[in-house]
């Protein structure tokens, strides 16, 4: 049995050595890069996962049916992960942290950076319906097409329905490369539309500092969802 302190250290160096590894192998993928990533001290980890606003929604294989793995953070740390999704919001407010289980999977929540490249394409500022984002999703290559993505979007949607009980509607927002065909096509599944088309200058593409920037095309992708609170109104 480990001390809550040893399992918190080992989900941060989890959670730094998983999302290295997603920067390297797709590296087209993020905004960031490995590069800026690898260079972060641990106390940049540390606290990427205890921010309280964003919650990292993690998908691992079934633990030990023993019941050596005793609780949901040891789950995490030591089953193998197979992708993960962070869930930003609501924008002006505070997140709870707790673990979820769904189906076969284990889902858990730790707490992530809020993705700055977010805010901009989303702030529309002038609604009272609690808005979220969804960033950072990623799936290793060995494990996609599997239904994982869509298990950590349906993860991410059940946390935003169980916090907001009390609202009729929610609002959750995203950015993707409008050719990330994939992660796209993942998402209007899940029931996101493209609401918005822009280019913007990619760092990415940018081989020396003195060329001309070049640009991609980017999508914010929305969902509108009905709440429990607005169903009881009806009914
Ligand atoms: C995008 C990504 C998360 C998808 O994860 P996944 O676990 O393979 O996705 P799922 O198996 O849950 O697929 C769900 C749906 O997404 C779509 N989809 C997934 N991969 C696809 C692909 N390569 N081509 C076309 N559609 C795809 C399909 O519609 C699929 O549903 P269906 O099989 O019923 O048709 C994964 O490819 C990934 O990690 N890519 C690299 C990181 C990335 O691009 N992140 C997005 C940043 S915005």
């Amino acid at each position: 049995m480990h001390s809550s302190e040893e399992i918190w250290k080992g989900l941060v160096l989890r959670q730094k050595e998983y999302r290295l590894g997603a920067l390297q192998a797709s590296p087209q993928c993020f905004a960031s890069s490995y590069d800026r990533e690898v260079a972060f001290e641990h106390d940049v980890w540390d606290t990427r996962l205890r921010n309280p606003l964003a919650e990292t929604l993690v998908a691992v294989r079934p633990g030990d049916k023993s019941g050596r793995l005793a609780d949901q953070a040891e789950v995490i740390l030591y089953q193998p992960w197979l992708g993960t999704i962070v869930l930003t919001g609501p924008m002006e407010g505070h997140n709870s942290v707790d673990p979820l289980v769904k189906g076969n999977s284990v889902v858990a929540s730790a707490v992530d950076s809020p993705n700055e490249t977010m805010q901009d394409a989303t702030a529309k500022g002038e609604d009272s319906v609690p808005h979220y984002q969804l960033n950072a999703i990623y799936v290793s290559p060995s494990d996609r097409g599997l239904g994982i993505g869509k298990l950590l979007i349906d993860a991410a949607i059940e946390r935003v329905v169980s916090k907001e009980q009390d609202a009729q509607i929610a609002r959750i927002t995203l950015i993707v490369d409008y050719y990330n065909h994939a992660a796209r096509r993942l998402y209007e599944r899940c029931g996101f539309q493209v609401i918005r088309r822009y280019f913007f200058d990619d760092p990415r593409l940018t081989k020396h500092d003195e060329d001309p920037p070049e640009q991609t095309e980017a999508a914010v992708m929305e969902r509108i969802m009905e709440l429990q609170a607005a169903i009881d109104k009806v009914y």
